[in-house]
């Protein structure tokens, strides 16, 4: 996934936002910067519970107590079908509880047409079939949620992997079928959750997809776009880099991995600030959060890059924090829930993708975003640092 550029110009965005939601502001949150300083991520119970759930299974010597200290660690919680929408209404009523300066952690994830360079994730909604109204429905309910949440924080990570997809797969046709509704979409969805509560990170794929030289200049000229589009909401923060991948934040050592072949930019830190500046000239918000979550091993067992399935070997990485070394990084995140599937292995199952199937992935893996317990254990055992 290193190639094909985006050319076609921004449509028109359809429909213009309440006249309310354009006068809103995020001052409230984000006037005072990195949302992430200072304030305690929510670990939500929905991961906790599969996590407990996995610790009477967990293979012999592995402990029990390093499965419970990843329970507590925060990840985000996909919200990768309507019907997950209400569950924020339980998160709420815990964060609630915590007190102080809590932010929920949730990522937005139901784009029509989802996943439209492989087929692991394909999502509930189809451009042709309405797909596109079905959507607004989707961010409508996650948007009543957020509004009935009252003061409560939340950090959003938007639509992984979808205008990445425009930057480099427009040769698929399901993305060529997709690439309008993602753009009017995306826009009409950053307007509409312009919310004082809210900081968004829009996705920004990673250091072996957008980092290279000949998709850093399309990649930022596309967030630039979709973001003037939106009518440069106050609640967009920035990008979310990595996110379900492997790369590590700095690779150890001089030279890059072998597997990054001609590409310096062969982790997230080169990725950043090489993006960076390039935003900002476009007054895009180059303020980024990087997903560390499954990064902990490196070099990666990857045999290719761009194989983001179950890959074998990786240990949960570096935990989240505020603290980066990094003046453009606010956060490190767990993005990606460490112990759901990438995708099945299955040859014969609905939405098999080859590179689930690939020998660097770990096999027999179950669907996308179930449970997968020896990937949870291979995680674990590998974490570094360790738990
Ligand atoms: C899956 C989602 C899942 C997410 C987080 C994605 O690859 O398609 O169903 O929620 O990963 O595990």
């Amino acid at each position: 996934m290193k190639s094909t550029l985006v050319s076609a110009a921004l449509l028109s965005v359809a429909s213009a936002a309440p006249a309310e939601q354009s006068t809103q502001n995020a001052t409230a949150f984000l006037a005072g910067g990195n949302p992430f300083a200072g304030a305690s991520v929510y670990a939500n119970t929905f991961y906790s519970k599969r996590v407990e759930a996995a610790i009477p299974k967990l293979a012999s010597g592995l402990s029990a107590d390093k499965a419970k200290a990843v329970a507590k660690i925060p990840s985000f919680f996909w919200m990768d079908k309507l019907e997950r929408v209400p569950e924020i209404a339980n998160f709420v009523a815990d964060a609630k509880k915590m007190g102080g300066n809590v932010v929920i952690p949730l990522v937005v994830y139901d784009l029509p047409n989802r996943d439209c360079a492989a087929l692991a994730s394909n999502g509930e909604y189809s451009v042709k079939d309405g797909g596109a109204e079905k959507y607004k429905g989707y961010i409508k309910a996650v948007k009543d949620q957020i509004v009935a949440a009252g003061s409560q924080k939340f950090v959003l990570v938007w639509e992984p992997d979808s205008l990445a997809n425009l930057v480099t797969n427009m040769n698929e046709q399901k993305c060529q079928e997709a690439a309008s509704a993602y753009k009017e979409l995306t826009a009409w969805g950053l307007k509409e959750m312009n919310l004082p509560n809210v900081a968004i990170y829009l996705d920004a794929g990673h250091a072996g997809w957008l980092g290279w030289d000949a998709n850093l200049g399309p990649a930022a000229n596309l967030f630039a776009q979709i973001y003037q589009s939106a009518g440069k909401p106050a609640a967009v923060r920035g990008l979310a880099t990595n996110v379900a991948n492997y790369n590590a934040f700095k690779f150890p050592g001089g030279a890059c991995p072998s597997y990054a072949e001609s590409n310096k930019v062969c982790d997230e830190s080169r990725y950043v600030n090489k993006l960076g500046p390039m935003l900002k000239q476009k007054g895009f918000p180059a303020n980024f959060i990087v997903d560390t979550g499954r990064s902990g091993v490196q070099p990666t067992k990857q045999q290719k890059w761009g194989n983001w399935c179950n890959v074998i070997g990786t240990g949960f990485g570096p935990r989240p924090t505020a603290n980066t070394g990094d003046a453009l990084v606010d956060a490190f995140v767990w993005v990606k829930p460490g112990g759901e599937c990438d995708g099945t292995s299955d040859r014969s199952a609905p939405r098999f993708d080859a590179h689930c199937d690939s020998p660097d992935a770990l096999k027999p893996a179950p669907q996308a975003g179930e449970w997968y317990q020896a990937y949870f254990e291979q995680l674990l055992q590998n974490a570094n640092p360790p738990i």
